[in-house]
């Protein structure tokens, strides 16, 4: 995604001066040009929105008020930009948030899933997109989990992001992960590479065992 960023704003350089007569002449032919970044798969909403939870927003989802304690699980600092498809930031987009803890059971009544809860846990959290577009959380890596006896769905958090425009929903998946090949709902995403993440080592600033992961969460018009 950087990369595509990185072309767009050479390409843009580039071409502004001749941009404008351009699009002019071709909005008065009715063609039409690609845009510069392609939007973000969507993703089905899931079974588990957080219906009667109150979601954090503090930006950090690895303590509840009230308590102490930290949840459980690798420490993830995820943050990335809500662009439109010419690469311009969509500020105060809205973003929920929610996932299974990291023994991949939801904080939802509908999850039948013998895994326990984590106290630390709610995993749910409703965050808004900087001028920038920039939007940041803390959380932990969410597991795997089964679906029925012979599904299992690979580590996700959903997304449902809203813009000025568009609203996506979406699942942000990790590198690596076993089930990734076999989940039918993230190989049916028309680009399934551009959902998965790396988790990076932790610059200096941060935890030395935490994780970073950048998601770009790309809207087609804002
Ligand atoms: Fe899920």
């Amino acid at each position: 995604m950087v990369k595509e960023l990185r072309l767009f704003s050479r390409r843009q350089l580039m071409a502004t001066a001749s941009l404008a007569a351009s699009t002019a002449a071709a909005a008065s032919f009715g063609i039409a040009y690609a845009s510069p970044l392609r939007s973000t798969p969507g993703q089905i909403l899931g079974p588990f929105w957080p219906t009667q939870a109150k979601p954090d927003l503090s930006g950090d989802l690895t303590r509840v008020p009230g308590s102490t304690g930290r949840a459980m699980g690798q420490v993830l600092h995820v943050s990335g930009r809500v662009l439109n498809r010419d690469g311009m930031p969509v500020p105060n987009a809205k973003l929920d948030i929610w996932q299974a803890n990291s023994f991949g059971r939801y904080r939802h009544p509908s999850d039948r899933n013998p895994a326990p809860l984590d106290p630390n846990f709610n995993g749910f959290a409703e965050l808004a997109s900087d001028a920038d577009g920039s939007y940041r959380f803390v959380t932990i890596k969410p597991s795997s989990y089964p679906v029925d006896a012979n599904i299992i769905r690979p580590a996700h958090i959903h997304f449902d992001v809203t813009g000025r425009l568009n609203r996506l929903v979406t699942q942000m998946y990790f590198e690596g992960d076993p089930y990734n090949a076999s989940d039918r709902w993230l190989q049916s995403a028309t680009r399934p590479e551009a959902l998965i993440v790396r988790p990076q080592l932790p610059t200096p600033d941060f935890e030395p065992d935490s994780r970073i992961v950048t998601f770009d969460i790309v809207l087609i018009d804002g």
